[in-house]
């Protein structure tokens, strides 16, 4: 064989081993993703209270992060959860709702009560320092940052990622939405993930 063969040979393995690494990691999207996204956190609820994922293990957590003064898609993203939650009825006792902001100069502990109030009951509202909350964002991949914006409330929009995650009784990932989804098929998908 020419050395030029064995040189195309050994690419060509090459780009077969790897096709096959990434086939792998995507028929276990629970593993791979799971290693990705979420993490520890430790921050306060709307009711002054500090809380940790650790808090939550043997329940599921439907997450999302987002901020009070949003003009559209955090709300919309909260109500969806709310209503999801309603329609899976008594299987959503499994279930922690939480809200984390991203922007935790403006949503204090006041703000993130009156706000969460407009969502289901058992939502947790939580907010921190800036570290505390960059720490959480980071553990989930969720990006962040402010925008200028002269017409806004201060000044400023945040820009952020919008994803609904649901991780599961041990804090790992199991899979997220997008707020495009609607809330039927949210909570459809939720209730093929519960055991
Ligand atoms: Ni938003």
């Amino acid at each position: 064989m020419s050395g030029q063969g064995a040189k195309i040979i050994a690419i060509v393995t090459a780009f077969v081993v790897a096709a096959a690494v990434i086939v792998a990691m995507q028929l276990m999207p629970g593993k791979r993703a799971g290693a990705l996204v979420g993490g520890p956190f430790t921050l306060t609820d709307q009711y002054g209270k500090q809380r940790s994922d650790i808090d939550f293990r043997g329940k599921y957590m439907l997450i999302y992060f987002g901020y009070t003064t949003c003009p559209d898609v955090c709300p919309t993203a909260l109500q969806e959860m709310t209503v999801a939650l309603d329609e899976l009825g008594d299987a959503a006792r499994d279930i922690q709702p939480i809200f984390i902001t991203v922007d935790p100069e403006r949503d204090t502990v006041a703000r993130m009560k009156e706000f969460a109030a407009n969502f289901h009951p058992r939502l947790l509202a939580l907010t921190g320092s800036l570290d505390a909350v960059k720490k959480a964002a980071k553990e989930y991949r969720v990006y962040f940052a402010k925008a200028k914006n002269d017409e806004a409330p201060d000044g400023y929009l945040m820009d952020h990622t919008s994803i609904i995650y649901l991780m599961d009784r041990d804090g790992r990932y199991l899979t997220h939405f997008t707020h495009q989804l609607n809330p039927s098929d949210m909570a459809k998908q939720i209730r093929d993930h519960l055991s």
